[in-house]
């Protein structure tokens, strides 16, 4: 059984889809200096009508939490009211901000405690699509549903909610009795692949819900997976359409979609698309894993927009491209998820065998280290060009993010990544992929599996940019 009816939000289901949260801050940026309070909370509620209660984590009582919405350069300012029994932290995935705002705690930040309130404050320099979500145990606090949609206006005119449209993916694992299914200390379970669930969710409703969009237009499509592990491939099917934008940061030239996108864990894809009159589309989930309904929307021709530009351009990203030659180079060998696969790692500054990395539950590791070591991964001056050369040896893939950069993937087999510059990367077994990006920001900076089950159980790093 599958929600019929939307699953989170108390208004109608399209209009859930198509407008956006009224937080009660101008749009148009004219209070955007005014804090805004977020405010995390444990909610006992069905995720599917008519069944019992699952106990969801989630900011201002929604899931995905309020779209914040602001402009390239404005400053963001956001009162954090940990209303949890547990301590939190929000990390503002793929923003370039100051790193002491980057919540990753006791590495950025100290934990929010139960009851406390944190300000995060910093200017956001990009536009583009980005999200924010949990970063304390956030295997379990991003599946209960702490995230939210995080747009960055100011690369195009397009901004007005028919012609912008933010779809965030996710997908939970309920249980017979259609409730969440809990079960998060057992890093084997069967699941090395990482907590997938079996339903999808679009903005917290059931998939397939209907959106309309003005027809002969450029509208703008903004995907977000918020899943914990699950990879979407992602299919526009009956109209025109371009990817534009990736991981937040616009393309060089326009992509067209000729087939499934891939959509690893918190990457992003901006699709430009275009409906004649009459016309309808759908936006297709081609991986057939999901119980239920395999389309994420539709999309159906609404009256035209005359005022709205033709042609839209994005403006292009405001990153420097790192040096070719002198780079520094830093390989990493991610091993781990079977006996087969790891014999030891090094784990809290001593070496452990297999089974005392089974019981402390880190069974992944970066150059045979479980979890952050003392030392980072490497230290670099700011401006220094680096090379990571990633080198996958586990039998699964990855969803490589490294906070508060946007690197160039250099031989990846995919074209679309060939052309971005990404924030996180899927890396397959037995691939090798290699990343380059300047450091130009200071600070201590996380590089993590964005499956989250393998970030807990060891696949984190750091880096120092000095
Ligand atoms: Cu969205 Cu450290 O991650
Ligand atoms: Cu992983």
């Amino acid at each position: 059984m599958l929600p019929r009816r939307q699953l989170l939000k108390g208004s109608a289901a399209i209009a859930a889809l198509t407008a956006w949260p009224e937080l009660g801050f101008a749009a148009d940026g004219v209070l955007s200096d005014a804090p805004i309070n977020l405010c995390a909370s444990e909610v006992q509620r069905p995720l599917l009508p008519g069944r019992r209660p699952s106990r969801l984590f989630l900011y201002d009582g929604i899931s995905p939490g309020p779209t914040i919405r602001r402009q390239q350069g404005d400053r963001l300012r956001v009162l954090f009211h940990n209303d949890l029994s547990v301590p939190s932290t929000i990390h503002w995935h793929g923003v370039r901000l100051t790193n002491r705002m980057d919540g990753v705690p006791n590495l950025t930040q100290a934990p929010v405690r139960a009851g406390e309130t944190y300000l995060y404050d910093f200017i956001l320099p990009d536009a583009g699509t980005y999200w924010y979500h949990a970063h304390f145990n956030s295997l379990e606090q991003v599946a209960r549903g702490l995230y939210g949609p995080l747009i960055i206006e100011g690369d195009t005119s397009l901004s007005s909610s028919s012609r912008d449209v933010v779809l965030t993916l996710d997908d939970w694992w309920i249980d017979d009795d259609g409730r969440f299914v809990d079960g998060f200390t057992d890093w084997s379970q069967g699941k090395p692949g990482g907590r997938i669930g079996n339903i999808a969710t679009v903005n917290g409703n059931s998939p397939g819900q209907l959106v309309e969009i003005p027809a002969a237009t450029p509208v703008r499509l903004r995907l977000i997976n918020a899943a914990n592990a699950r990879e979407f491939f992602p299919d526009f099917k009956g109209a025109e359409a371009k990817v534009v934008a990736v991981d937040g940061q616009p393309l060089a030239e326009p992509h067209p979609v000729t087939g499934p996108l891939r959509l690893g864990p918190a990457q992003r894809l901006d699709l430009m698309v275009r409906l004649p009159s009459g016309g309808e589309a759908r936006l297709a989930e081609a991986s057939g894993t999901l119980l239920g309904n395999q389309t994420l929307a539709v999309f159906r021709a609404g009256p035209p927009d005359k005022n709205a530009p033709q042609n839209v351009q994005l403006r292009p990203p405001n990153l420097t491209r790192p040096g070719p030659n002198n780079a520094l180079q830093i390989p990493l060998v991610m091993t781990g998820g079977s006996s087969a696969e790891i014999a030891g790692a090094r784990y809290q500054d001593a070496q452990r065998n297999l089974k005392q990395l089974v019981r402390a539950q880190q069974v992944w590791a970066f150059n045979q280290t479980a979890d952050l070591p003392k030392q980072p991964l490497f230290r670099a001056k700011r401006g220094a060009s680096v090379l990571v050369q990633m080198e996958n040896l586990t039998g699964w893939s990855h969803a490589m993010h490294v906070h508060g950069h946007h690197f160039q993937v250099l031989n990846s087999r995919d074209d679309l990544d060939a052309k971005a510059w990404r924030d996180t990367v899927m890396i397959d077994r037995n691939q090798k992929v290699e990343i380059a990006f300047v450091v130009d920001n200071p600070g201590r900076w996380l590089l993590h599996c964005h499956m989250l089950q393998h970030a807990v159980s060891g696949m984190r790093t750091w880096f120092e940019v000095v």
